[in-house]
Formats: structure tokens, C-alpha cells, sequence
């Protein structure tokens, strides 16, 4: 045997074997798999052979580029005459809409789909398939046959690039991941209340004014993408198989526009861009004309950028109270004899539905475009539940499942394994319907998602998604979960900061020992090699700042701010623990009435001495009451002298949580006789929408001797007429009870 093939085979036969694996690990599984004899050797002298036109050229170029990138090979594209090739094929006999034929034998590589689409999706298990090999100047990869297609047509993310601002490689990024595991529609949530997110030429104030928007803490945070940028995502996707599909919201979810042209809602009072969560009353107004001029241009601009034959424009949780209060609305319905506001907002969207179409556009609306009636040709988006989903097909339109597939759930409350095993398909309601059925995809809502936990949100949950879209038929987890931790090396590689499989990437407890006299941080990690990095003189942590593992005790007050970072890459915002040494730290603690089992925290939270944030009811360090006051009694335990006390409330209306009317202090010696410190009525003003923390003090001239204090706060009770929860109970939330 010639010297130079034992070199070769010796060097082959590891890279084999990798090879192998790799063909055991592509995610979505192939619909068919065969593995054949031999291998194809892939060096510098293959060439790619592509198909004429500009699409086919531009896929092999793309093969070129990853398999360069991957492995420093560079293959040059061009038919072959004697040399090794991987051939694309246009070949109609290959049958399925997106489906290939891909055939690996040690003469050569076939690729061959009916269209482009196809012809792509190939290419990504070809790159699949490829051992990873830095730098390797020879590549093997098995032999094998795959013919393969996907179920659903329609395999999405949505993206909230709304609520906070997503900068455009971090989009692209996401793109690229889509693509790699065959998923075909990036849904781009570009308006809401809280940010307007793409440029409009004719309206410059949308972005100018509507984008950005004053946080708690008085810093200004916002963002947007220009035409540019966005004819650059939408060509990026387009080069990778991907669809954009954008979507403007209407007529609710319009805060941001209607800060930037207040003529926009019946009121047209000047708002301020909201900078808290929920659900917002300022909508477009249905009554006037100006209202549809202005869609209409602003859709003149989108359909120009999105080459996509579809528009989403939301129509989910919309509050009618200015149109029931508007009188052009109220004409609007006499005119065009609409029974109330729900057949108003039926008519709006079947009005932007024909401005759509007469632009060959079909309307994506969430599933509220089914109350008042919907036209049968628009696209329902079921985000609600399987009696939407019914009501839509029954109604004769095609769906989108994304109810089911929310990823800002908590990771430990929808797991990677739970979004695999879910079937929403299987449910009675798509019986007989399955030909509606255009597929689905996974929301990412970010209330709560920014740029620092975004893909551990997403991945890898949405992989998981990928292939139940893509091959349905497959149904063994364990082997889903093999392939997947295959794919964690290339995915560090790319320094992609995917989270944990099925929990949470910290879960934070903090609690408050009195007998120790200790503050104890526990942090459930993600993962073990999450490093968090702490300060505590409130400062940002960083990669120097020192560390703990599960469990980090402090005996005295201190601001703690924790980051975690896992191989070097930050991950979350940090997280602000402020603990207060006071004479309540720590006390026997009792309520007249529970709190709320939702926001109830530790049995002794208002006096761990622990301090809440300042904007976010949900840290878990706040307390709330729902319909019902706040009554604790504190058993200081002796009679102790005091001078003054301290209670914090929130209000952030758009989440239903008011101030309390009336804050009261009382002491008692007994426990049974009590003698009044302080009332403190407070003037709430329930449509006030921003975040607002109300300090309610206490300060004694003299000290004042107690054994027992009791902190009492009416809660504002229900929600007036105008607040979109009108007629609902309030949430009253409180979060420390400091006394010095
Ligand atoms: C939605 O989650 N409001 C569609």
C-alpha cells in the first residue's frame, strides 16, 4: 500500500466517526434516512455545482461560505468535469412543497429539489452533516440517502422587538439559528404602547418621539430599526430561507403612535410612552377618517419593505372605552349599522383586510379578530386557547397555533421536553380541519426579555419546535435530547447564549434568619458552570467582581447586585438586593387577611428587611392584596422604643395595582387595645400610568414605646369607568415595613 494512502486512511477514520455522529444528530430528523457504503472525501478539489440562476448560486455560495468558515476549505463553484462535486439539481420528480433528496456516496454529493426552497433546506443538513473540522484539510462524510419534507408550511418565531428594542445582528443571529434548524417565518412584533420600532418616512415622529420612552428610574431607553435596516433583515432572511412577516398593531397596543400624533385616539389628549406592562386604553380612533389615512400610508411603507404576501397587524386585547365615549365612533356605528364595539373593531380589521388585499396582501390577526365576525380569507394567529382555534376554522380560516408556545413562560414552567411532547394539532377542535392548519410558532414576548436573556429564552426551546414542526412523527425525547446536546458545541462555538433545558437560568430565594441574625442568598443555577459575579455596594458586577455558588450569607446590610455569567458571557440584567437593618427585621408577622396566592412571598417578607425594586411589582420581594386591605401586626417582641416607621406601596395602573387610599399606623401594649399613630389619606389618581412608589412615613417627635404595630392600607377597591379593567378589584402592593 503506497505510503501517502495509509497517511490518509489514518486520518480518515476518526474524522469517520465523527462524521458519523453527526449523521446520527441532525435536527429536525429527516423524514427518511438510509445510511449507505463508503464516504465522500471533501477537499479543496471538490467542486459545487449549482443549477443556472441567481437563487441556485446564491445557495451554493452559501454552502461555499459555511463549509470555508467551518473547516478553512474552500471549494470554488462551478460545473466539474472530472473532479469530486456536490451537485445541486433542480429535479420536479422530488415531491412536497420545501422537500429534497439528498444522496452522499463516495463519488459524489446530490442535492435535488423540485424548487430553491428546497434545494436550500438540503444544503442546511448538508452543513449538518459536515464533521466539524477546524482547519482540517480533508473532510469525510458517510454515505448516505435522505429524502425529506416538513409537515407544516408555517414554522415561526415571533420576536417582540417592541416592548425592548433588539439590535439588528442580534436579529440577523436569530435569523441564522431559524435557518439552521429549517424554521421558515421570523414574526417581527415591531409596534406596541411601550416602543415604535420602524422607520415611516411620511410620519418621522412614529420613531423620533414614539420610540423611546422614560424608564422608573428616569433613564431614556428605546430604539429603532431604519428602512435600511430593515430591507437588510428582510434580505438576510430571504437569502436564508426565511419569510419576515411584520407586524403593526391596531387598533389597540397604539400608546407609542398615538404619543407621537395624539390625534390618532378619539380623546387626542398628549399621552407619554408608557415604560410599565399591560394592557393600554389609548387606541386608534375608529370614527375618524384620518385614522385609516395614516394606516394606509404607513402600510403603503411597510408592504414596500416585506416582500411577504402576508401583514400581521395584531388586534388582540383591545379596550373600547374611547369609542363607547367617542362620538365620531358612535356615528361610525350608527352609519354602518354595527351593533356595538366589538362589531366596530369586526369592521376595522375587515377595512385594513381590504386595503391589504387590493395590495395582494393576506391580514394576520391574533385570534380577537374573531369577535364581532372575521372574513374568512384572513389568517388567524390562536393565541387564547382550542375553543379560538374551533371558533376560527369553523369560520373557514386558516390558522397559526401559537398559544401553547409562549417562551416568556418561565423555562422550568414550559421545559424544552413540554414544548416536544405538546400536540395542539391532536385536540378535537382541529378535527376534520386540518387543511387550515398552516402550522405555528413560538411568541417571545419581552415584557421581561432584553438583549442579555433573549436566546436563553428561545434556545433551546424553539430546536424543539423546529423539528415537532418539521417531523411530527418522531417521538422519543431521550433521542431528541441526544441529538440536541450534539448541537451545544457548535452553538458555544457561535457564542450563542442559549439557556438550560428545564429550569430557570437562576431562580434567586432570599431570606432573613433572625436567630443568626443572617441575610441567606440562595440561587438555584441553570447550569453549574453559571459563575455569579456579586458586589455590594450596589455597583454593576463584572467578570473581576468576586463569586458564589449556591449560597451566599451576609450578617450585615449591604446593596447585593449579582450578575451571572457562564464562559465569560454575561447573562440577565442584574439582579438589585437592597437589605435594610431595622427594629421590624425579622418580627412575628400576621395578617387579618392573606395576600394574594399569587404575589404572597415568604410568611415574614414585608419584615425580611429586604427592599422591592422600584418598577416591578413581580421581583417577587412584593406583597399584594386583591380586593381586600392590608392589616399586619408586628409583635416587636419586647415593647421596644422607635421613632419612626416607613411602608412603601406601588402603583402601576396598567397592571391593575393602585396606591391604597388611606395608610394607617397604630400601636397597641396588649395586642388588644390600640391607640392611633398616624392616617395618611392619599389622592390617587387611577389613571395615571406610570410607575409610582409612595413612601408613607412615620416620624415620632419623641421616641414612642410599643410592643405590637399595626400597619393598615384600604385598598383602592374597584377600578372606575375609563381603566380598561373597570369594574374589577384593585391590587394593592406593598413591600417592607421599616421601623428605626
Ligand atoms: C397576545 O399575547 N396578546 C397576543
Amino acid at each position: 500500500m503506497p505510503r501517502r494512502l495509509v497517511v490518509l486512511m489514518l486520518l480518515a477514520f476518526p474524522l469517520f466517526a465523527q462524521a458519523a455522529q453527526a449523521q446520527a444528530a441532525l435536527i429536525p430528523q429527516p423524514s427518511r434516512i438510509e445510511a449507505g457504503h463508503g464516504s465522500f472525501v471533501l477537499d479543496r478539489n471538490v467542486r459545487i455545482d449549482a443549477p443556472a440562476g441567481r437563487r441556485a448560486h446564491e445557495i451554493a455560495a452559501f454552502l461555499r461560505d459555511r463549509i470555508r468558515e467551518d473547516s478553512g476549505i474552500a471549494l470554488r463553484i462551478g460545473a466539474a468535469t472530472r473532479q469530486p462535486r456536490i451537485q445541486l439539481r433542480i429535479d420536479p420528480s422530488v415531491q412536497g412543497e420545501e422537500a429534497y433528496r439528498l444522496t452522499v456516496t463516495p463519488q459524489r454529493v446530490v442535492i435535488a429539489a423540485a424548487d430553491d426552497r428546497g434545494l436550500f433546506w438540503g444544503v442546511q443538513t448538508l452543513w449538518q452533516l459536515l464533521p466539524p473540522g477546524h482547519h482540517a484539510t480533508t473532510l469525510a462524510i458517510p454515505a448516505v440517502h435522505i429524502d425529506d419534507a416538513p409537515r407544516y408550511a408555517w414554522r415561526g418565531v415571533m420576536l417582540d422587538a417592541a416592548r425592548h428594542f433588539i439590535p439588528v445582528a442580534l436579529v440577523k443571529q436569530q435569523i441564522d439559528l431559524l435557518s439552521r434548524y429549517k424554521l421558515n417565518v421570523l414574526h417581527w412584533h415591531l409596534t406596541d404602547d411601550q416602543g415604535w420600532r420602524i422607520e415611516i418616512r411620511k410620519y418621522p415622529k412614529l420613531t423620533s418621539v414614539g420610540a423611546w420612552r422614560t424608564e422608573a428610574d428616569g433613564s431614556r431607553s428605546g430604539g429603532f430599526y431604519t428602512q435600511q435596516d430593515i430591507r437588510d433583515v428582510v434580505e438576510y432572511a430571504r437569502q436564508r430561507n426565511v419569510m419576515v412577516v411584520p407586524e403593526i398593531e391596531m387598533p389597540g397596543h397604539a400608546s407609542a403612535a398615538v404619543v407621537a400624533y395624539p390625534s390618532l385616539s378619539c380623546p387626542k389628549q398628549p399621552i407619554v410612552v408608557p415604560a410599565t406592562w399591560g394592557v393600554f386604553t389609548d387606541i386608534y380612533c375608529a370614527g375618524d377618517e384620518a385614522t385609516f389615512a395614516f394606516l394606509h400610508d404607513v402600510l403603503d411603507e411597510v408592504a414596500a419593505l416585506f416582500p411577504a404576501p402576508y401583514i400581521h397587524i395584531g388586534g388582540d386585547e383591545v379596550p373600547k372605552q374611547q369609542w363607547t365615549q367617542s362620538t365620531s365612533s358612535q356615528q361610525r356605528m350608527h352609519d354602518e349599522h354595527l351593533a356595538d364595539v366589538e362589531a366596530l373593531q369586526s369592521w376595522f380589521v375587515q377595512r385594513i383586510q381590504r386595503d391589504l388585499e387590493a395590495r395582494g396582501k393576506t391580514l394576520v390577526g391574533w385570534d380577537e379578530i374573531l369577535e364581532g365576525g372575521a372574513d374568512r380569507n384572513a389568517v388567524v394567529e390562536m393565541w387564547r386557547g382550542d375553543a379560538e382555534a374551533a371558533k376560527a376554522l369553523a369560520n373557514g380560516n386558516r390558522l397559526i397555533v401559537a398559544g401553547p408556545f409562549y417562551l416568556d413562560t418561565p423555562i422550568e414552567e414550559l421545559t424544552t421536553q413540554d414544548i416536544y411532547r405538546i400536540n395542539p394539532f391532536a385536540s378535537p377542535a382541529f378535527a376534520g380541519h386540518q387543511d387550515q392548519v398552516l402550522g405555528a410558532e413560538a411568541p417571545l414576548w419581552s415584557e421581561y426579555v432584553t438583549p442579555r436573556n433573549l436566546e436563553a429564552m428561545l434556545y433551546p426551546r424553539v430546536i424543539a419546535l423546529a423539528e415537532r414542526l418539521w417531523n411530527p412523527d418522531v417521538h422519543d425525547y431521550a433521542d431528541f435530547q441526544r441529538r440536541l446536546r450534539a448541537q451545544y458545541p457548535w452553538l458555544d462555538a457561535q457564542h450563542i447564549a442559549y439557556g438550560p433545558e428545564d429550569r430557570d437560568l437562576v431562580d434567586y430565594k432570599l431570606d432573613y434568619n433572625p436567630v443568626q441574625h443572617r441575610w441567606r442568598l440562595r440561587a438555584a443555577r441553570g447550569f453549574d458552570d453559571i459563575a455569579l459575579h456579586y458586589t455590594t455596594d450596589g455597583s454593576e458586577p463584572n467578570a473581576q467582581s468576586p463569586t458564589f455558588g449556591d449560597v451566599l450569607d451576609r450578617y450585615t446590610a449591604a446593596t447585593l447586585k449579582v450578575t451571572p455569567y457562564r464562559h465569560g458571557v454575561p447573562y440577565l440584567t442584574s439582579r438589585m438586593f437592597p437589605m435594610v437593618d431595622n427594629k421590624a427585621l425579622g418580627k412575628p408577622v400576621t395578617y387579618l387577611t392573606a395576600p394574594d396566592a399569587h404575589h404572597a412571598g415568604t410568611a415574614t417578607q414585608l419584615v425580611d428587611g429586604v427592599i422591592g425594586s422600584s418598577d416591578d411589582y413581580n421581583d417577587g420581594l412584593w406583597v399584594g392584596w386583591r380586593a381586600s386591605d392590608l392589616a399586619a401586626t408586628i409583635d416587636l417582641l419586647p415593647a421596644t422604643p422607635f421613632h419612626s416607621i416607613q411602608v412603601r406601596f406601588l402603583q402601576q395602573s396598567g397592571s391593575w395595582a393602585l396606591l391604597p387610599r388611606l395608610v394607617t399606623f397604630a400601636v397597641s401594649d396588649d395586642g388588644k387595645s390600640w391607640r392611633t399613630l398616624q392616617s395618611t389619606p392619599i389622592d390617587v389618581q387611577p389613571m395615571d400610568l406610570r410607575v409610582l412608589v409612595r413612601t408613607v412615613r412615620f416620624d415620632a417627635a419623641t421616641p414612642v414605646t410599643a410592643r405590637y404595630l399595626r400597619v393598615t392600607a384600604q385598598n383602592y377597591g374597584l377600578l372606575p369607568v375609563g381603566h380598561e379593567g373597570a369594574g374589577k378589584p384593585a391590587f394593592l402592593f406593598t413591600d417592607e415595613i421599616l421601623v428605626q
